[in-house]
């Protein structure tokens, strides 16, 4: 009190402690609980992972089946929650969706949003993690005007959720394994980030002692925006705009250098990272792959080396320590396994679910916490007296 730091953007303030993830920026180095992503990415998967995120710890072979079989019981959707999907017009934003149906989960749930009780924390975390990907096929389906299908619990988590979204009624549908496998590992690498804006915004929110639901609806809304998880469609749309100019890549780094119109080389820079995003290192081996499959290759996968290879030869980026961030690949990936641009964010929130989840679940076990409420430094005007409205 008395004394107030001005810190916009929060650049220089800590505002809880945390053991789920590590970074150092200056290194490029990513932990989840000390695991270095590299290794998960190799070895684990996204359940796996989730678990490590939420409970602290690597599951035995027990538990993780006892966690897995759990998450698989509760992928359905209420069926009065179909109904909520078609009062929205077709064209709208599936994180919009998102983000309203999670919210709307919380009315189904009435009877669990004890953030202090265990039992209810716990069986809302379960439903939250089984039916985000139901939910954001659903969004797909209403997109495109396809029934929607329901879960088949046979499936793996990822598999399940790929068949849900690209899958029709009565008819058989493969899920490509390199596809499944692929999606497993970028959910993964999105998983958890430490205090970015998404995950601020759900201990913010949480702090306040709103419920899971709450919560984590407040953070798909701030992953939407395009500085944060909207980058990696954004990315697209910077990609897509070279191409139909005729694809000079060095004139649209010149336009940047010089902020014409303020535009940004999306899929770069970072808060944190001023070294290469070890995400980004994993995922762009990955897009040489799964983009590797297709019959006609992506012109804009060249576009986008061209892309970094000029910017990390540029001085401009080069002296504010601006590399490609983890979305800058990603699009591309998605684009391939048939997903359409407005569905990339989406992808991002089922990666980053079990993280908010970790962060909030921390936040509620920890004694320290209290209401986040930020100070300011008031510009305004000093004190006045009224002038009633006939006088003014
Ligand atoms: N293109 C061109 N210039 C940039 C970029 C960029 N992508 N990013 C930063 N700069 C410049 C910026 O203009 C500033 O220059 P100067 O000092 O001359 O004014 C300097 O670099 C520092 O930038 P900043 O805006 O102070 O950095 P920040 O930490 O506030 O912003 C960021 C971080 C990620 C919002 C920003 O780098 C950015 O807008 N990148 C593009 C959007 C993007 O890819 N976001 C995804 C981030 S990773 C996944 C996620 O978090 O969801």
């Amino acid at each position: 009190t008395g004394y107030v730091t001005y810190d916009p953007g929060f650049v220089n303030t800590a505002a809880c402690t945390s053991a789920i993830t590590y970074i150092d920026g200056d290194e490029g180095i990513l932990r989840y609980r000390g695991y270095p992503i590299e290794q998960l990415a190799e070895h684990s998967t996204f359940l796996e992972v989730s678990y490590l995120l939420m409970y602290g710890e690597l599951p035995t072979a027990a538990q993780l089946e006892e966690f897995t079989g759990r998450v698989r019981l509760h992928t359905l959707l209420h069926e009065d929650m179909k109904r909520f999907f078609e009062g929205f017009p077709r064209d709208a934003h599936p994180m919009a969706v998102l983000s309203a149906a999670v919210s709307a989960l919380g009315t189904f749930y009435q009877d669990s949003q004890d953030p202090f009780d265990n039992e209810q924390v716990e069986i809302s975390t379960v439903r939250m993690l089984a039916k985000l990907p139901t939910i954001a096929s659903y969004a797909y389906k209403k997109s495109i005007g396809q029934p929607m299908l329901y879960p088949d619990n046979n499936l793996g988590y990822v598999e399940n959720f790929l068949r849900m979204t690209f899958g029709v009624p009565a008819t058989d549908y493969e899920v490509d394994p390199v596809f499944a496998k692929a999606l497993d590992l970028l959910l993964i690498l999105h998983a958890d980030h430490e205090q970015n804006c998404s995950t601020s915004t759900v201990r913010l929110v949480g702090s306040a002692q709103a419920s899971l639901f709450a919560s984590v609806s407040s953070g798909v809304n701030a992953l939407s925006g395009p500085l944060h998880g909207g980058a990696n469609e954004a990315v697209l749309s910077m990609l897509e705009r070279i191409r139909a100019e005729g694809g000079d890549v060095a004139a649209f780094v010149r336009k940047v250098k010089d902020r014409e119109d303020g535009v940004r080389l999306m899929g770069f820079g970072h808060r944190v990272y001023k070294n290469y995003d070890p995400r980004a290192a994993i995922v762009k081996n990955m897009a040489q792959d799964v983009l590797g499959r297709m019959a006609k290759p992506d012109p804009l996968l060249d576009l986008a080396m061209q892309l970094e290879e000029i910017a990390l030869a540029d001085d401009f980026f080069v002296s504010r320590k601006l590399y490609p961030n983890v979305d800058f690949y990603t699009g591309l990936i998605y684009k391939a396994m048939g997903f359409p641009t407005k569905m990339f964010t989406v992808l991002f929130a089922l990666g980053r679910l079990p993280g908010w989840i970790a962060q909030w679940r921390e936040m509620m076990s920890d004694p320290a916490t209290k209401i986040g409420r930020p100070r300011q430094v008031y510009t305004g005007a000093p004190e006045r007296n009224f002038i009633p409205v006939t006088d003014r």
